[in-house]
């Protein structure tokens, strides 16, 4: 089976062209090849805005139908909402129980906020657990990837030490303990004795050829499932059970979408155009760009790598038309409102379906409910076999409080 990929955004306002061409246009790519969850992460939104939580539902749905319009697809994706599905808060609790104060202080993203936001009081319990919550949305669903921009790796670092402490307390429960034995009686005295003979080699002499042995050994007795096998793998080298799975970072390529000033496109610099902006407000904010600062005159030649109009072009057009500027900049052959007015174009072209897919899910909030919910009902029973795993080896017998 293909491996699975989890990734979330926080509701906190509309989508622009960064985030289609640096994270959304990576997402609906990874459909082709993975299983993937895709969630509007609304908790997390409200680490910051828990102050002002009404924008935080509204930008749900926009986040939705935004992702629809980009090409992320309902049937082969799971899109859900983070709040409708309360494993997610039941694992980041029981995280939390374990996870020493100091690594999440240490988070640069935790000191950092604190000082750029200081409109807002961030010295809250939530918001220094916001790398909890993240490590739950992952672990739940055992992904094997993250694709996150370079700003998230420190919180996925925290996701993979925490997988792997979890997994060294609780890797080795009563349960499973019991199990082994079980299992280990059902193998037969041939068997048991090999097996013996390779947890030797390996836990005495540090003989790594003998668990590729062991696996052998193992994938030749019929009737074992693959959880057992495990079992009796992470046994023999005295390890314990994996029960969460450490996430790697996918990290987003780096063909980033800069914004209308050079710098990174933000909301905070206003110098974004929003995914499904009106065509004349996309129009006129690229005709307003600035250019190479050598180009004060229409005769001045000029120089596109000086330029923040040419790494949209270099998104946008193709070979020809890029050659087009090179030349016709750096000798005054062109101007820059027939560079811009040609970018506009091109910019505006792309857009027109997806502002057209958008506009259609913003009008049908029903739909859009029938995909959340159908969504949140595939995540949660996803979420709620981790979970059940999770309990069992803590020892927490949640089963066990159902009504005999
Ligand atoms: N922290 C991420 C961001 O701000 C959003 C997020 C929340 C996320 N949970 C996640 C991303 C889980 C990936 C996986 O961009
Ligand atoms: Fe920039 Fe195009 Fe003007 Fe050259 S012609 S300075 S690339 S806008």
């Amino acid at each position: 089976m293909s491996s699975t990929i989890v990734s979330g955004m926080r509701p906190t306002g509309r989508l622009h062209l960064g985030h289609y061409h640096g994270v959304l246009k990576n997402w609906v790519r990874l459909q082709d090849t993975h299983e993937c969850y895709y969630f509007v992460a609304d908790w997390h939104a409200l680490t910051t805005h828990y102050e002002n939580p009404e924008g935080t539902g509204g930008f749900s749905w926009d986040l939705l139908a935004e992702w629809l319009a980009a090409g992320i697809d309902p049937d082969r994706s799971v899109l859900f909402i983070q709040s409708w599905v309360s494993q997610h808060a039941e694992l980041a609790l029981l995280l939390g129980m374990m996870t020493p104060l100091s690594w999440l202080e240490r988070v640069p993203s935790f000191k950092d906020q604190q000082e750029q936001l200081r409109e807002r009081d961030l010295a809250t319990y939530g918001f220094l657990g916001y790398p909890l919550l993240m490590t739950a949305d992952i672990l739940l669903y055992g992904a094997e990837q993250v694709p996150v921009g370079a700003d998230q790796v420190a919180h996925l670092e925290i996701s993979r030490e925490l997988a792997r402490r979890f997994n060294s307390f609780y890797g080795r429960s009563p349960a499973d303990a019991a199990r082994l034995e079980a299992v280990l009686a059902q193998l037969g005295k041939r068997m048991t004795g090999a097996y013996g003979k390779l947890q030797q080699r390996f836990q005495e002499k540090g003989d790594l050829l003998a668990l590729e042995e062991a696996q052998v050994l193992l994938g030749r007795v019929a009737g074992l499932d693959a959880e057992t096998r495990e079992l009796l793998l992470a046994h023999l080298a005295g390890k314990g059970r994996s029960i969460l799975r450490e996430p790697e970072a996918l990290l987003a390529d780096a063909a980033r979408m800069p914004g209308l000033d050079g710098r990174k496109m933000s909301k905070s610099y206003g110098n974004t155009i929003g995914l499904r902006e009106p065509p004349e407000n996309v129009r006129k904010k690229l005709l307003t760009m600035p250019t190479d600062p050598a180009r004060s005159g229409r005769n001045d030649p000029g120089n596109p790598e000086k330029c923040p109009v040419w790494p949209f072009h270099q998104v946008y057009s193709g070979p020809e038309t890029r050659a087009w500027v090179m030349e016709g900049c750096s000798t005054a052959g062109i101007g820059c409102v027939d560079c811009k007015n040609t970018l506009a174009d091109l910019v505006l072209e792309d857009q027109a379906p997806i502002r057209e897919r958008a506009e259609y899910w913003a009008g049908q909030p029903e739909k859009l409910r029938e995909i959340a919910w159908e969504g949140a009902r595939r995540a949660r029973q996803k979420a709620e076999e981790t979970m059940e795993q999770v309990r069992s080896a803590i020892g927490l017998d949640a089963a066990a409080a159902q009504k005999p």
